[in-house]
């Protein structure tokens, strides 16, 4: 007999969300094995190989016995390599000290334990939709109230700043931005920023500004953190990682810059969760932002290219079409013309088309009657991808 039954789980995991796109590579890898072709565009991780010079790092620092715990919010060096870069990166004066940083196994337990630190339940928490699911499932399970503002396509995917003022007030405690956005590669300029700040400040709540995409930016002006912005230091929470700029998915590493009393606490939750990040993976971060800043630049170079080959790849196919996104290395097609069930039509594109997407309704409500394209592909498998949509999507039902 089981012991684990169901009515043993608690219930406060129901109100825990998670990634569709696990769910889709699943699906995707058992047609593979199949024997099928699948494209794979549906997890958010580039494809690229980590820097040799960051995986040097690494196994000198495993050779030299850097195998045992650290502190809980990571190594001082770490943290003062992150504190010069983040201030550096983002024009932040007076700039960020190691007492600032918060080092955690990837960013999404930086958001997780953040969240932890400061709803209760009943507290506003105020995001937007679509979303990375993370926000809203950690929210939810801490009984926050939980606002979305919905994003709007001709906006290019920047938040409707009215509805947002209509929306918060001097309950609202946290507002979450995410800049470039996932799903959709939007970018929030200035003005938006500043806006957003002169709210914060009127009704004096925190802003936690998930910046993991900020090296993966396709423009030429410089990226402006809100962080950055007068009166913004003392209530911004900045989330960042190695994960997408260096192609280190895989190797858990992450952090967030805040407040150092608010980080002390951010810390306890990392003491009584993972206790630190692996130390040799530190030492990793270490060596990835102090060498070269080439193989950043190269593989958004190459990011940019694919970007533009689906984006016009895409419109071209009938029933699609395609804001260019500014940043992060998703496109996110409206698909309403050929159906509003975009889930519908993203299984289909992988049973039928061997190409893995995810229906944008994975990212919330307003994401319904969209796909997102993850481009971490290379050229000729995004060349083959859209033939192939293109050649299959005649054979769709709409359910
Ligand atoms: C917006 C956003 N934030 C945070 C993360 C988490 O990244 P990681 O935990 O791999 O550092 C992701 C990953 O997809 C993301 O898209």
């Amino acid at each position: 007999m089981l012991a684990v039954t169901e009515d043993r789980i608690a219930a406060a995991v129901h109100r825990l969300g998670s990634e569709n796109a696990f769910l889709v590579l699943a699906r995707a890898r058992a047609l593979e094995a199949t024997g099928r072709r699948v494209v794979h565009m549906e997890i958010g991780e580039p494809d690229f190989d980590t820097p040799d010079h960051i995986k040097e790092a690494a196994i000198e620092a495993l050779r030299g016995g850097q195998t045992h715990y650290t502190p809980s919010a990571g190594i001082v060096e770490l943290r003062e390599t992150i504190a010069e870069y983040a201030s550096r990166f983002r024009r932040i004066t007076p700039g960020y000290g190691p007492e600032n940083v918060v080092i955690t196994p990837g960013a999404k337990p930086a958001i997780w334990n953040t969240l932890c630190a400061l709803l209760d339940p009943g507290d506003e928490f105020v995001y937007f939709d679509p979303a990375y699911p993370a926000y809203a499932s950690a929210a939810s399970y801490l009984q926050a109230k939980v606002t979305a503002i919905p994003l709007r396509e001709e906006r290019n995917w920047r938040m409707d700043l009215d509805e947002l003022e209509r929306r918060v007030s001097d309950r609202t405690k946290l507002l979450v931005i995410n800049s470039p956005h996932n799903p959709t590669g939007g970018v929030l300029e200035r003005e938006d920023l500043e806006r957003i700040a002169d709210l914060a400040q009127r009704h004096d709540f925190l802003v936690l500004a998930d910046e993991i995409y900020s090296r993966n930016v396709y423009f030429d002006r410089e990226y402006v953190s809100i962080a950055a912005l007068p009166g913004m230091r003392e209530r911004t929470i900045v989330v960042d990682g190695f994960s997408k700029a260096y192609a280190m998915t895989g190797w858990r590493l992450g952090y967030a810059l805040m407040p150092e009393g608010l980080a002390n606490v951010v810390t306890l939750f990392n003491n009584n969760t993972f206790s630190c990040v692996a130390t040799f993976v530190q030492h990793a971060g270490i060596a990835a932002l102090r060498g070269p800043d080439e193989p950043v630049r190269t593989m958004n170079a190459t990011f940019r290219e694919r970007r533009d080959r689906i984006v016009s790849g895409l419109n071209e196919i009938p029933g699609f079409s395609c804001t260019l996104p500014e940043g992060a290395f998703y496109a996110f097609p409206n698909v309403t013309k050929i159906t509003k069930d975009g889930r519908a039509l993203a299984t289909f594109l992988l049973e039928e088309a061997g190409v893995a997407c995810t229906s944008g309704s994975a990212f919330g409500r307003a994401g319904d009657g969209y796909l997102r394209f993850s481009y971490a592909a290379s050229l000729a498998d995004i060349d083959w991808a859209l033939s192939a949509i293109a050649r299959a999507l005649p054979q769709f039902k709409a359910p």
